[in-house]
C-alpha cells in the first residue's frame, strides 16, 4: 500500500505546478512562516483531492496536517522538501528572479548537488538571495553604516550609554529606516552598547558614562524597506592602556582575515579556523556560545555563524549568502555570564576585557562584497 501510494503522489506532485503556487501562499502556517512549509500544505491539499479522486471518500476525509503525515510515513522525514522536486530549464527560477532556471540558478544548483552528495552541509535555498533584495539589503545595510559614522563623530568621554542610543534613533528614523534591536524579543533600546569586560548585548543606559581607558562596542542593526543591515565598531575613549588596544586591533585584523576566506565553494568553517587561530596565537580566546548570523529577508536567519570552526567545514559558501563576521574575542577566558537581571547583557566570567567588530558580508560571484561595517 505504502508503495503504491508513494507511486501514485508522486505522479501528482509530478503534473502540477506547486512551485509557483506555494509562492501565492506565503506565511500560511502560524509559527513557522517560510514558503517550504507553505508548498508542503498546498502539495498536502493537492494530493488530497487527488486521492479523493482515486481513492474515494474513505482515504479522503483528510486535513492537510493529516496529509503532511502521511506523506512522512510514505517518504520519511523532509519528503517533501520542495528543493528535491526537479524544475525544468524553462521554467521560472526558484530564486524569484521570474528569469528561466537554466539562465539563473540552473549551474549554481548542478555545483551545490556536487558537495551535497559528498556530505556536506549546503545552504537552504531560502537563505540565497535574489538581485533585487540583494539590493534591498544594499541599502539597508549603507543607512546602517551611515548610522555608524554619526556615532564615531559624536562619541567621547562623558557621553551616556543613553546618549547614544538617542543618536541612533534619531539619526535612523531620519534616514527612513528602523533601528531594529528596538522592541527585539523585548530589547529596550536601539542599539547595543557593550563596555569593556561586557561582551555584547549592553542596555544603554542613563547612568552609564564613558571614562577615559574604556573600550566600547556600538552594535547598530537597520530595518529599511523590511531588509535587515547590522554592523559594529569598537572605540577607545581617551587614554586606553596597550593591552586593550592591541585586543581592539587584533579582533578588527581577526574579521578581515576571516573575511578573506569568503569566496564562492569555500566553507564557513575557513572563517571561524582563521579568527580562532589568530586569537589564540595573541593569547586569547572566542566566545563560543554566540556566533554571527544569516541575515537580510529577517534580523537572524540560518547559518548560525561560529568562530572556533576548522577549515573545510561547515555550510558551503553559495553566491547570494549574506552573513555577519563578528567574534567576540576576550583576553582571558572564553567562559561568559548571561546578566539574569536584565536579561540581556552578557559578561566575561573572568570580568578580563573582550572586544567584538561585525561586518555584514554578501558572497558574491568571484569573492565578497563587504555591506555594511
Ligand atoms: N547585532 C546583534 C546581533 O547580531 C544585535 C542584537 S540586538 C538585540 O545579534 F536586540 F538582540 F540585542
Ligand atoms: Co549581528
Amino acid at each position: 500500500m505504502l508503495k503504491s501510494l508513494r507511486l501514485f503522489i508522486n505522479a501528482a506532485i509530478e503534473r502540477s505546478d506547486l512551485t509557483v503556487e506555494a509562492k501565492r501562499y506565503p506565511k500560511i502556517c502560524r509559527g513557522r512562516c517560510d514558503s517550504d512549509l507553505a508548498a508542503e500544505v498546498i502539495i498536502a491539499e493537492h494530493a488530497a483531492k487527488l486521492l479523493l479522486e482515486k481513492f474515494g471518500r474513505r482515504l479522503c476525509n483528510m486535513t492537510p496536517a493529516v496529509c503532511r503525515r502521511m506523506f512522512s510515513a510514505c517518504f520519511g522525514k523532509g519528503c517533501l522538501n520542495m528543493e528535491k522536486i526537479k524544475i525544468g530549464r524553462n521554467d521560472p527560477c526558484w530564486c524569484g528572479s521570474g528569469k528561466k532556471y537554466k539562465k539563473c540558478h540552473c549551474d549554481i544548483d548542478e555545483i551545490i548537488s556536487e558537495h551535497e552528495v559528498l556530505g556536506e552541509i549546503v545552504p537552504p535555498r531560502k537563505i540565497i538571495k535574489n538581485k533585487v533584495q540583494i539590493d534591498g539589503i544594499r541599502e539597508s545595510a549603507k543607512i546602517n553604516t551611515l548610522v555608524l559614522d554619526y556615532v564615531a563623530e559624536r562619541i567621547k568621554e562623558g557621553v551616556t550609554t543613553e546618549d547614544i542610543d538617542r543618536w541612533v534613533y534619531e539619526r535612523t528614523t531620519e534616514l527612513g529606516a528602523i533601528p531594529a534591536p528596538l522592541n527585539y524579543e523585548g530589547f529596550p533600546k536601539s542599539v547595543c552598547t557593550s563596555i569593556n569586560e561586557v561582551v555584547c548585548h549592553g542596555i544603554p543606559s542613563e547612568s552609564v558614562v564613558l571614562k577615559d581607558g574604556d573600550i566600547i562596542n556600538v552594535d547598530v542593526s537597520t530595518i529599511y524597506n523590511n531588509y535587515f543591515g547590522d554592523a559594529s565598531r569598537m572605540f577607545c575613549i581617551g587614554n586606553v592602556s596597550e593591552e586593550k588596544k592591541k585586543l581592539v586591533e587584533v579582533t578588527r585584523e581577526a574579521v578581515f582575515l576571516g573575511l578573506e576566506q569568503v569566496k564562492p565553494w569555500a566553507h564557513l568553517g575557513d572563517i571561524g579556523q582563521v579568527i580562532n587561530d589568530l586569537a589564540k596565537s595573541n593569547g586569547y580566546s572566542v566566545v563560543r556560545e554566540i556566533g554571527g548570523h544569516g541575515i537580510g529577508l529577517e534580523f537572524h536567519e540560518d547559518p548560525w555563524v561560529s568562530y572556533v570552526t576548522t577549515k573545510g567545514t561547515d555550510m558551503l559558501l553559495v553566491p547570494g549568502m549574506i552573513f555577519t563576521i563578528e567574534p567576540m574575542i576576550n583576553m582571558g577566558t572564553h567562559k561568559i555570564v548571561y546578566d539574569e537581571s536584565d536579561g540581556w547583557t552578557v559578561r566575561t566570567a573572568d570580568g578580563k576585557p573582550s572586544a567584538q567588530w561585525e561586518i555584514q558580508v554578501l558572497v558574491t560571484e568571484t569573492g565578497h562584497e563587504v555591506l555594511s561595517g
